[in-house]
């Protein structure tokens, strides 16, 4: 005999693990590919998301699609690499009233061989891949620290992990390394203040990013190659990665990184 107060309430549970209803999220490249998706993720779990990009129209796009489903979103269009972008995303977030997660994920990719890159397309690649993350997080530290269960996301990559197959991501591959030096170190200085800090690592997956090396019939192949379940990935697939590590019940995990890659990092 079951009695009705003792059943399982698998939407309650699944909310209680995973749900975001009430937290409040800021998403950096949001206009686009996997910030888009992560933006989307982050809506449907209930989250309130400000999205930030340079390009308001695709911003306002993504707005309106995610407000017709109900969905809370706001753009904050601002340019990080300008001094005052990440201004505008402290002064969003509180007329908001704070913030619990933050994922940064706005970056470039640059094709030029080690040996060939000049002095300011090298510190350009690094300023916004990684002194900015720096600059991001120390910047939203405190609402952060003040929401109890903060969590700090980071967009690495397959090539956090290890050298690129491809020439000429040297640049973007040290930034991506180094960004990992970031999650593990804020990790450990954040613990006390209830802040995790963790990264997560793509495979190939379309976008804007990857669109012209993708749509290279040879260099496609040979990128299957390297991945073992011999398909690029779905942006919606990091969605179960995102909501986990957003979550107040992943309080334990910190300092980790998770590969999305389809087992790239498995060889
Ligand atoms: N796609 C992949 O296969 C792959 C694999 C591994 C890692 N990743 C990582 O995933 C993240 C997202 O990449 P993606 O593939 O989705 O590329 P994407 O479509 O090119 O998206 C990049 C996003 O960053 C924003 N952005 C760039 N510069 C900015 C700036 N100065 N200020 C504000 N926003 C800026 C862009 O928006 P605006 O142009 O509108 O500003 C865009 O929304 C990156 O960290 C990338 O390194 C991607």
């Amino acid at each position: 005999m079951s009695n009705k107060n003792t059943h399982i309430k698998k939407a309650e549970y699944l909310e209680n693990l995973f749900g975001c209803t009430g937290r409040k999220a800021v998403v950096t490249g949001a206009s686009s590919g996997l910030g888009a998706e992560i933006s989307r993720a982050l809506v449907h779990a209930g989250a309130q998301v400000i999205g930030v990009a340079r390009r308001k129209e695709k911003l306002d796009l993504l707005r309106e699609e995610l407000i017709a489903q109900n969905g809370s979103f706001v753009s904050c269009v601002a340019d990080i690499r300008n001094g005052d972008g990440i201004d505008q995303i402290i002064d969003m977030v509180n007329d908001a009233g704070g913030c619990d997660i933050v994922v940064a994920n706005a970056a470039t990719a640059d094709r030029q061989l080690l040996k060939n890159i000049n002095r300011t397309d090298f510190d350009q690649l690094i300023e916004l891949n990684l002194t900015l993350q720096w600059q991001l997080a120390k910047s939203l530290f405190p609402t952060l620290a003040n929401s109890g269960t903060g969590r700090f996301i980071q967009i690495a990559s397959i090539y956090s992990l290890g050298a690129s197959v491809i020439n000429g991501l040297g640049a973007y591959t040290i930034s991506k390394h180094a960004l990992l030096g970031l999650t593990r170190s804020l990790a450990v200085e954040w613990a006390q203040h209830g802040i995790t800090v963790n990264a997560i690592a793509p495979g190939y997956f379309p976008t804007e990013m990857t669109e012209s090396l993708l749509a290279h019939k040879k260099t496609s192949e040979n990128l299957l190659q390297f991945i073992p379940l011999k398909r690029f990935g779905d942006p919606t697939e990091l969605a179960p990665a995102i909501l986990f590590l957003a979550s107040p019940k992943s309080s334990y995990v910190t300092g980790s990184t998770i590969s999305i890659d389809g087992g790239w990092s498995a060889w």
